[in-house]
């Protein structure tokens, strides 16, 4: 394991906190080498509720990944969801005075510091999660990805920013950095999860992810090849668990198992079982009709799935994703889930898994950990794109808020 290509990323969910190391090959590849995992606790929706449980849960989850690598991890990555963070798209431009200036790296760090100018983070509460660059347009025509070493006379940037409330990111950086690890960088939960599951033509047509997790259902929208918008709802697979222990008086974890072994989507998957359950203080069991169970679970499904129309539709984003929805996180294996959400949305529905590594991949193939595979993608891009267009600039401003300095970080992670 070459030490310089060693990525950390910590995913703090709500049910479970995740940590996996990855090494990144020569030829770039993600190889997943070590994998913890510990039952979250002390976090709800984004939000740390008890500090000193999760400082234990990212000790047993960070532990773990530890002995199975056989190193020790000091930085991570680590993830910012919940209500708390906001995105904004902003464009800059900068006319220059010759018809055939050669564009550098100054020129795009340039537009970047114009666009960071205007966020004030003090005096709005906020702290600048990313500064993402989505396209330049070079002399009002040309639309280029990377302009490094072309020739205009003036260019626009067009960028997304992703801002999280100052003190829900300063919690949850004070338990990570009490646990006894070191921020290198956050990622924002949608983009990490999007970064997993999409492929470029599905970003190119349109497209919605959501990662519905237990707290959180995490929304990212892509449209002409990039990130559009981002919002992470305060709703998820514990709202289904609970509606199911308040309806047939069991237990919560009574009720996550009912929902995982007789749950689906849609009643017309039913099976037509008949169940024994044992309510709360009570030894006699009852019998509940499957019927009344799958209610439950589409009832509630449904609304997170109105609620996210409901977003997008006001955003006007109806008939612009052409490539439709991508499910992901844990609710994304309720059986049957695509059909309910096709019969809402009204557009194509899948279920996306976490795709390009290796390592682990019997475990960790499932919707549940697009977040923190999409987050070593993500930290794996940003290294690739900062090393071919190293930073030189008088004032050290960073292209993507931290660009630079995590290269140096990451390297110094073991
Ligand atoms: N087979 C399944 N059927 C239905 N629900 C499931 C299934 N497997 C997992 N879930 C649900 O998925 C949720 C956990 O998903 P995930 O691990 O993505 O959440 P998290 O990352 O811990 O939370 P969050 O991202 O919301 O903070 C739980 O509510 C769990 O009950
Ligand atoms: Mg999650």
């Amino acid at each position: 394991m070459g030490k310089e290509n060693v990525i950390v990323a910590l995913d703090i969910g709500t049910s479970k906190i995740t940590t996996l190391i990855g090494d990144v090959d020569e030829s770039g590849l993600l190889h997943i080498v070590g994998f913890g995992e510990a039952v979250s606790k002390g976090i709800e929706k984004g939000i740390v509720v008890k500090p000193n449980d999760v400082i234990s849960a990212i000790r047993k989850s960070v532990d773990e990944a530890e002995n199975i690598a056989g190193s020790k991890i000091s930085g991570v990555i680590a993830n910012v969801s919940g209500y708390h963070i906001e995105c904004r798209n902003d464009t800059e431009r900068i006319e220059f005075d010759t018809n055939q200036k050669v564009i550098t790296q100054m020129d795009i760090s340039q537009l970047i510091e114009k666009v960071s100018s205007k966020i004030q983070p003090q005096k709005e509460n906020l702290e600048v999660i990313h500064i993402i660059p989505k396209k330049y347009i070079l002399d009002d025509e040309d639309e280029v990805i990377d302009p490094i070493g072309l020739v205009a006379s003036k260019i626009e940037g067009k960028f997304h920013i992703v801002l999280d409330r100052i003190n829900a990111y300063t919690n949850l950086k004070k338990v990570i950095e009490s646990s006894g690890l070191r921020v290198v960088d956050f990622v924002a939960n949608p983009i990490a999860s999007a970064t997993a599951v999409l492929f470029p033509e599905e970003k190119e047509m349109g497209i919605a992810v959501l990662d519905i997790g237990a707290g959180t259902t995490d929304i990212a929208v892509y449209k002409d090849g990039s990130i559009e918008f981002i919002k992470s709802l305060p709703v998820g697979g514990n709202q289904v668990t609970m509606d199911i222990a308040h309806r047939f008086k069991v237990s919560k974890e009574e009720a996550e198992n009912l929902k995982i072994d007789y749950g689906v989507a849609i009643p017309e998957a039913s099976q037509g079982d008949i169940i024994e359950v044992y309510q709360r203080g009570s030894d006699e069991p009852i019998h509940i009709d499957q019927a009344e169970l799958i209610d439950t679970i589409e009832a509630r499904l449904s609304e997170i799935f109105e609620l996210t129309k409901k977003t997008l539709d006001e955003l006007g984003y109806a008939g612009k994703i052409n490539g439709g929805i991508v499910l992901t996180g844990g609710v994304a294996n309720t059986p049957y889930i695509k059909e309910l959400a096709e019969s809402i949305f009204n557009m194509d529905v899948r279920v996306g898994k976490p795709k390009e590594y290796s390592g682990f991949s019997d475990k960790l193939m499932f919707p549940q950990y697009s977040t923190s595979i999409g987050m070593l993608h993500f930290a794996k891009n940003r290294i690739s794109v900062t090393n071919s267009h190293p930073v030189h600039n008088s004032t050290g401003f960073d292209i993507f808020k931290v660009g630079r300095s995590i290269i140096d970080k990451i390297k110094s992670i073991f």
